[in-house]
C-alpha cells in the first residue's frame, strides 16, 4: 500500500469522512456542502446515530464515501481515534479497493489538525501489520493508494516532520512484533543477536553495536545468564547497544535498557506443563520492546545518551541443563540458590542488570515477560510497574497515559526483599509463597541495581501479545504494546 499525504481532494474510489452527533442532531464533518445535502436525504431513510465506530456508505457521483461515527466529539479521544480507525481500516483491507482518500481534518473533533493527522497516520501503519510469511495465501492489503488528505496546506512542513516520526516509531512496533512473532525454531538467541545487529547497523547511524558470545559472557563472570543458558544447543548472545545525542555535556541524562530475551521457555528442569508452554516464544518480548523503543528514540534524536542491553538465550533442557538445588555466582559475585529453573528471566536479568550498572547510566528500565502473577494481578491488558525511585516511575507512568496504554504500580516491601533470601546463599530465586510473584520477582532484581541508580521494571507478560480487544494490533500475536510509551519517555516528549 502507497500511502500519500494531499493537500487537495484527488479522486479516490472510497472517502472516509466522519460524523459527530449532539443532542441526537448528526453532522457530517465536512466543508462540502453537496456531500452534506446527500448525507441528510439519504440518512433521513437509516437508523445512523453517529454513535462511536457506526459507519455508514454513502454514493455519490461515482465516489463511495464511508463515514464513521465519533459520537460526541468533544468526548472522542485519541484512543477512540485509534480504536475506531483501526476497526475501519482493517475490514477495508481484504475489499477489492483501488484507491481510499481520508479526509483527516474530518476527524479533528477536539484535538489540534497536526495530531489529528499523526494519529491517522500511526493508525493506518500499526493496523495494517498481518504475521503472514509462512501462509501459502498471505492476507494482502488489497488498497493500492491510501491518500490522507489535509485540506490545510499551512499545515504541509509540519505535518511531515510529524509523519516522519510516526514513522520511525511504527516501524520500529512492526519490528518488535515480526521478532516476538517470530518461530523459536528459527528465532534462537545466535540468530536474534544477528537480526538486531544487522537492523541496527543498517538503520540506526552512529550507533555502536557490540555482541558478547558465550566466552565473552564466561569473561564477564554471568554464571546466572550461563546457568540459564546451560542446558541450550546455542550460544548466548548479550547484545550492547550504545547511542550518544549529538548535542551531549556532562548534564546529558543516560538511560541503560536491558531486556529479558528468552527466545523460548521450556521451563528447564521445573519444565512447563505442556499447555502453558505453548507461545512461550514470546518470552524474549521485554527485549524485543526495549530493542523497538530504543531503535525509535535514535531515529526520532533522542537527546539522551541511551545503552541497550539485550540477554538473549533459551531455557531449554537437556543432561548439562542447571538443575533445581543448583547454588551459582553471579557476575556481581552475589550467590543465588536455584529452586526452581521456571524462573530464569530473573537471572538472566540479574547479570545483564550488573553489566548496565556499570555503564554508570543515572537509570535503569528493564523490561521483561518476566512472571505468570502479572497476569493474575492485572490481566491481560495493563502492564506492571516497580522499582526504587518515584520520580522515573511517575515520568514513565506520565509517558504511557500520553499514549494511552495502561501501566500500574505494585510496590516492593521488606517483607518481600526478605522473602528472597536464601538460608545457604544470598538470593533464591523463587519466593516461599505463590503470592505476590511480580513483587517478589522485581524484589529479587533490585539487589542487582548499582548505587544511586533509579530503576523501574516493566512486567509486560500479560500485554505483550494477544490484544484482541485493540483493533490496531492483531488479535492473536505480538501487541508491540510499550514500545510508544517507552519511546515517549526516552523522546521527553510531552
Ligand atoms: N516466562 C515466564 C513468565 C510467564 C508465565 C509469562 C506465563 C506469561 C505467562 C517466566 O519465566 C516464568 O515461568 N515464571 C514463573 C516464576 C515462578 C516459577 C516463580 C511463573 O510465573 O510461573
Ligand atoms: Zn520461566
Ligand atoms: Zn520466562
Amino acid at each position: 500500500m502507497n500511502i500519500k499525504f494531499e493537500y487537495q481532494p484527488t479522486a479516490s474510489d472510497m472517502v472516509i469522512l466522519s460524523a459527530h452527533s449532539k443532542n441526537e442532531k448528526v453532522s457530517l464533518n465536512t466543508k462540502c456542502k453537496d456531500i452534506k445535502a446527500t448525507f441528510e436525504s439519504a440518512k433521513s431513510k437509516t437508523s445512523f446515530k453517529a454513535s462511536k465506530g457506526e459507519t455508514f456508505t454513502l454514493q455519490n457521483d461515482g465516489t463511495t464515501f464511508l463515514i464513521v461515527g465519533m459520537g460526541d466529539k468533544t468526548k472522542f479521544k485519541s484512543e477512540c481515534l485509534r480504536r475506531t480507525f483501526g476497526k475501519v481500516f482493517r475490514s477495508l483491507r481484504s475489499k477489492e479497493l483501488n484507491s481510499v482518500s481520508i479526509d483527516a481534518l474530518s476527524f479533528k473533533g477536539k484535538f489540534d489538525s497536526v495530531s489529528t493527522c499523526e494519529l491517522i497516520y500511526e493508525t493506518v501503519l500499526l493496523s495494517d501489520y498481518v504475521f503472514d510469511k509462512y501462509k501459502k495465501t498471505k492476507s494482502d492489503n488489497k488498497i493500492k493508494n491510501l491518500t490522507i488528505f489535509i485540506d490545510d496546506k499551512k499545515l504541509k512542513a509540519k505535518v511531515q516532520k510529524s509523519t516522519e516520526r510516526v514513522f520511525n516509531t511504527c516501524e520500529s512496533i512492526n519490528i518488535t512484533r515480526d521478532l516476538v512473532n517470530e518461530a523459536p525454531n528459527v528465532l534462537h538467541s545466535e540468530e536474534y543477536a544477528k537480526i538486531v545487529e544487522k537492523d541496527a547497523k543498517k538503520n540506526l547511524k552512529g550507533v555502536k553495536v557490540k555482541i558478547l558470545n558465550k566466552s565473552m559472557i564466561k569473561k564477564e563472570k554471568m554464571g546466572l545468564f550461563l546457568s540459564v543458558n546451560a542446558g541450550s544447543a546455542k550460544e548466548p548472545r548479550l547484545v550492547h547497544l550504545s547511542y550518544t545525542p549529538k548535542k551531549v555535556t556532562k548534564k546529558t541524562k543516560h538511560v541503560a535498557l536491558v531486556g529479558k530475551g528468552i527466545t523460548f521457555d521450556t521451563g528447564g528442569y521445573s519444565l512447563k506443563p505442556g499447555s502453558s508452554m505453548v507461545g512461550m516464544k514470546f518470552d524474549m518480548g521485554g527485549s524485543a520492546t526495549l530493542y523497538g523503543a530504543f531503535r525509535a528514540a535514535v531515529l526520532n534524536n533522542s537527546p539522551y545518551k541511551i545503552d541497550c542491553v539485550l540477554a538473549m538465550t533459551d531455557n531449554a533442557v537437556n543432561s548439562e541443563a542447571t538443575t533445581p538445588d543448583s547454588i551459582v555466582r553471579g557476575r556481581k559475585g552475589i550467590t543465588v540458590e536455584i529452586l526452581n529453573t521456571d524462573a530464569e528471566g530473573r537471572l538472566i536479568l540479574a547479570d545483564a542488570l550488573d553489566y548496565a550498572s556499570d555503564l554508570g547510566p543515572d537509570e535503569i528500565i528493564d523490561a521483561a515477560t518476566l512472571t505468570g502473577a502479572c497476569l493474575v494481578a492485572l490481566g491481560t491488558q495493563v502492564c506492571a510497574i516497580l522499582g526504587n525511585d518515584n520520580k522515573l516511575i511517575s515520568s514513565l507512568k506520565k509517558s504511557a497515559a500520553a499514549q494511552n496504554e495502561y501501566i500500574w504500580e505494585l510496590p516492593i516491601i521488606d517483607e518481600w526483599r526478605d522473602d528472597m533470601k536464601s538460608k545457604i546463599a544470598d538470593l533464591k530465586n523463587i519466593g516461599s509463597t505463590r503470592y505476590a510473584g511480580t513483587a517478589t520477582a522485581a524484589a529479587f532484581l533490585e539487589n542487582f541495581i548499582g548505587k544511586d541508580i533509579a530503576w523501574a521494571h516493566l512486567d509486560i507478560a500479560g500485554v505483550c501479545d494477544s490484544q484482541s480487544h485493540l483493533s490496531y494490533c492483531n488479535p492473536k500475536g505480538a501487541s508491540g504494546l510499550m514500545v510508544r510509551s517507552v519511546a515517549h519517555y526516552l523522546l521527553n516528549e510531552k
